[in-house]
Order: C-alpha cells, then sequence, then structure tokens
C-alpha cells in the first residue's frame, strides 16, 4: 500500500515481565512480540514504517531492521503516553501524504485482514478509523463513546471515565489509521490534562470530530487483540498463537496426533502426510518433507527430515541435522551438523555430530562421533553402506570408506578403508574354572583366621 505509513509502539518497559529484555523482544512461537507485528506489517507493504523505542534498547532497532531493513527506529527517551510517543515518529512521516496506522508492539496476534479492512475505512469524510472490540472485561481499556444515532464521537479512557461509560464495553484496541495531514495538524492540539497526566493518542478522535470530521471504526475479536503485559498473558498468546499454527498444519494436510501436546515455531514447515505424535517440539527452521513420521518425545531445531523418513521416539535433532528421505533415527539418538545420507539408519542411543553419513550406512547402538577435543570441533565422513559396531567411537577427523565394518567397541583414530574391517580391542581370554578357584582361595584366607586386608 503505497499511500500507508506505520508507528510501531514499542518504547514500553514491561515493568510487569519482570525482564531484562525489553516487553517486545519476549517470544512466541520462536518469533519475538516486535517481530510477530512487523511480519504482520510487511504484509500490507507499506511505503513507510516507523519503530518507537524506549531508551537502553538496542535489541529493538536490530529486530525492526531483520523485518524492515532501512526502517528507522526513534528513541523516546521519557514516557509522556501514546500520543507523546507518536510524536516521535514526526521527523519520518510529518511530510507523508497518505494513511498512518498506529499499531502496539506488544498485541502480537492481530491479522493483517483486520489492519487492511481499518486502513479502507479511512475516507475523505471521515479521516480517522479506530480498532474496536467487545471486551469480556472491558476494564483499564479505553472505551468508544457511541451516540444513540449510532455515530462514534469519541474515546474515554478508563479512569477518566464516568460510571455510565464504564459500562460501556466496546472498547479500543489502541490501532488507529487516520489521515496523515490531520494527524500531525491535530497532534500539537492534545493536553495532558487527565488522570494520569499523559498526553493520551485517544483524544485524537475528539479533536477530529471537532474541526468537523466524522469517526469511522471496525470491530475485531477480543482474540486478536490480546497484549502482554506479563508472563501469564505471554503463555495465553502462545497457546492461542499455537492452536493457530496447529490448525494451519492439519488443514494443510498433516496428522498430529494430539495436537494440544504438539509445539510448533512459526516457520515450521509440514509435509503432506507428516504423521506427528503426540509430545513433539519443534523449535525454529525446521522443515519436514511429506510422508515423515515423528514419533513421540523428540526435540528439532534447524533441521530438515526427508521424505519417508522416521525420526524417534526420543530423538534429539540440533541445528544443521540434515536427514535425507527414508533415513531412520531412533531413540536416545542426538544428531548436530551432520548429513545423513537416504535409507541410513541410527537406531539408538548415537551421537552423530560434525559428520557425513553415506546412503544406507548402518550407526550401531552406542556409536559415538567424538568430534570435538576441546578446542576445535572435526568432521567424521562415514561411506555410504557402512556399518558402525556398537560402542565404536570415531575419533575425528576421521573417515570410514564406502562399505567398511567397524568392530563392535573399536577406538576408530585412522582412515578405514572401502570394504575393510576396522578392529581395535585388547585380546580376550577365558580362563576355565577361574570363578570356583579364585572363591575358593578368599574362603580358606577367611577360615585361617587372616586379618581383613587393607590398601
Ligand atoms: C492504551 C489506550 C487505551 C486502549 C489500550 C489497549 C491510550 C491513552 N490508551 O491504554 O485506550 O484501550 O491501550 O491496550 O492510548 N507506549 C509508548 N510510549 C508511551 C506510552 C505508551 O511507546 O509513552 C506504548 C506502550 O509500549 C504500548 C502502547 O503504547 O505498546 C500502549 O501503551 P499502554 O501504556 O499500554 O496504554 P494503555 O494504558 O494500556
Ligand atoms: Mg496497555
Amino acid at each position: 500500500m503505497a499511500d500507508l505509513g506505520l508507528i510501531v509502539l514499542a518504547a514500553g518497559k514491561g515493568t510487569r515481565m519482570l525482564s531484562n529484555l525489553p516487553k517486545v523482544m519476549h517470544q512466541v512461537a520462536g518469533r519475538s512480540l516486535l517481530g510477530h507485528v512487523l511480519n504482520t506489517a510487511a504484509a500490507l507493504a507499506p511505503a513507510r514504517l516507523v519503530v518507537v523505542a524506549g531508551p537502553g534498547m538496542p535489541e529493538v532497532a536490530e529486530e525492526s531492521r531483520k523485518y524492515f531493513k532501512d526502517a528507522p527506529t526513534v528513541i523516546q527517551a521519557e514516557r509522556h503516553g501514546t500520543a507523546h510517543a507518536v510524536s516521535m515518529a514526526a521527523p519520518y512521516l510529518a511530510d507523508f501524504t497518505g494513511k498512518v496506522l498506529v499499531l502496539y508492539g506488544d498485541v502480537p496476534l492481530i491479522s493483517a485482514g483486520t489492519l487492511r479492512e481499518l486502513t479502507e475505512a479511512v475516507t475523505t469524510e471521515q479521516p480517522l478509523a479506530v480498532l474496536g472490540f467487545r471486551a469480556t472485561d472491558p476494564s483499564g481499556y479505553g472505551r468508544l463513546i457511541i451516540g444513540r444515532d449510532g455515530t462514534f464521537s469519541s474515546i474515554r479512557e478508563d479512569l477518566d471515565a464516568t460510571p455510565e461509560e464504564r459500562a460501556i464495553n466496546l472498547c479500543n484496541s489502541g490501532v488507529m489509521a487516520v489521515d496523515s495531514a490531520l494527524l500531525w495538524q491535530l497532534l500539537p492540539k492534545i493536553g495532558k490534562n487527565n488522570a494520569k497526566g499523559e498526553y493520551y493518542l485517544t483524544d485524537l478522535p475528539g479533536l477530529v470530530v471537532d474541526q468537523g470530521s466524522k469517526l469511522a471504526f471496525r470491530e475485531c475479536p477480543e482474540t486478536e487483540v490480546l497484549g502482554v503485559n506479563n508472563r501469564v498473558q505471554l503463555a495465553a498468546i502462545e497457546t492461542a498463537f499455537q492452536h493457530r499454527l496447529r490448525q494451519e498444519a492439519m488443514l494443510n494436510g498433516a496428522t498430529l496426533v494430539a495436537p494440544e501436546t504438539v509445539f510448533l515455531s512459526v516457520d515450521t514447515k509440514l509435509g503432506q502426510d507428516v504423521v506427528v505424535e503426540p509430545n513433539v517440539v519443534f523449535g525454529t527452521g525446521v522443515t519436514v518433507a511429506d510422508r515423515a513420521r515423528i514419533r513421540s518425545f523428540c526435540h528439532i531445531e534447524r533441521s530438515t527430515i526427508g521424505e519417508a523418513a522416521i525420526v524417534g521416539p526420543f530423538a534429539r535433532l540440533r541445528p544443521g541435522a540434515a536427514l535425507e528421505r527414508d533415513v531412520h533415527i531412533g531413540n536416545f539418538v542426538e544428531i548436530k551438523q551432520a548429513v545423513i545420507g537416504p535409507g541410513a539408519k541410527i537406531n539408538h542411543l548415537a551421537y552423530v555430530g560434525d559428520a557425513r553419513v553415506g546412503a544406507a550406512a548402518n550407526v550401531g547402538a552406542g556409536a559415538i562421533t567424538c568430534n570435538y577435543n576441546g578446542i576445535e570441533k572435526s568432521l567424521t565422513e562415514i561411506g555410504a553402506g557402512a556399518f558402525i559396531g556398537t560402542n565404536a567411537s570415531l575419533v575425528a577427523p576421521v573417515r570410514v570408506g564406502e562399505g567398511a565394518y567397524v568392530a563392535a567397541g573399536s577406538v576408530v583414530t585412522k582412515d578405514v578403508d572401502p570394504d575393510a574391517l576396522y578392529i581395535e580391542r585388547g585380546e580376550s581370554k577365558i580362563l576355565t574354572n577361574w570363578v570356583k578357584r579364585y572363591f575358593a582361595g578368599l574362603r580358606a584366607r577367611k577360615a585361617a583366621g587372616a586379618p581383613p586386608r587393607s590398601k
């Protein structure tokens, strides 16, 4: 929308979060609250966007650049209210012709469709539109004052409201769209003669009416405008957002056996006929190809899982795990920064990190890639069709050739040629009747009254 400028208010410290992190940097489904708002904002393709941050929040500007590379972040050094916060954006928007949309950085679930509708409600006759919602509990919110004839005339803040006004449940979400020229013309007229002694952006609608124009409002479901003030509300938003992600995943063709126990990230991609069993956590950056099955109790982040692969139960895929098609990863296996070739199997109790495993290789129970010497990480290469025996330790950098065989318990410190056997083991002995002789000796010592052996 070429005629749209956006202001995102994010100067709140979030005192009630009791956190070192700015409130808007707390995450929902692997993305910051601010990131959610900016991601939605990006869908509107605004001509300009300004983020208003508080002092000492470098993270906010950094996060903003991820979504809008060139968007300025301005600092509101002292909080004097929402109108004051909006005025901070004037250097970047006062000359803008079009509509300005004000969003809150701590209201992450708002949809692009709702914002588009609100923006379209702004016309020459109605140069300001407010997004309202019916609150289950309206206390604390500003109320939309609607006359008997249905005209919207002003917003009254909770603290300044009469008891009759407090009974209104149509509340201000805080989201407002307004003609840019009018915004900058009226903003300086807002005073702070109110209960909080702050410059309220919510005084703007009244001023618009005073200068002879009409107002518009739109309603959206309360769930879209849930805000975050504390960690209980953060968790409530996480719950609402997870519900949305699970619905999307299922409607796109993945089976979630117990959806409420599967945790997804904003960018989790599940292919068609993927089955996710109960209790699986997807961190960010995970792609699962068609027909793969993620069995119960897996933790997966920044990984790709190939077609028809089977992972888990109880597997951990850490960043850089890339499983190709038909790979089987079993219980208590950890994979990190490793490409596992088609059809390879790592089924029990193994750690494979910084590795390349060839097609159809078999890595046995308890096998470990010793990838870290305390200072640096090194690569282990396992050729196609190789067999790594139980409890083998592969001391990287090391290469096991195609079709080679590593005997159980070996510590592999040298490269193994293709089709060779690597075996490293002490010679085994069997001493016939040793146990009987040993105990007979001990009993004889005791019977003779020998003192107990000491160190
Ligand atoms: C505001 C609205 C209220 C609405 C409610 C919805 C005003 C005066 N009131 O009240 O009508 O029902 O939101 O949640 O606007 N902020 C700044 N700088 C400031 C003050 C606020 O950046 O100086 C930011 C905050 O970080 C927050 C947003 O603006 O993201 C809203 O501020 P907040 O203090 O939460 O306003 P409310 O009292 O909740
Ligand atoms: Mg608030």
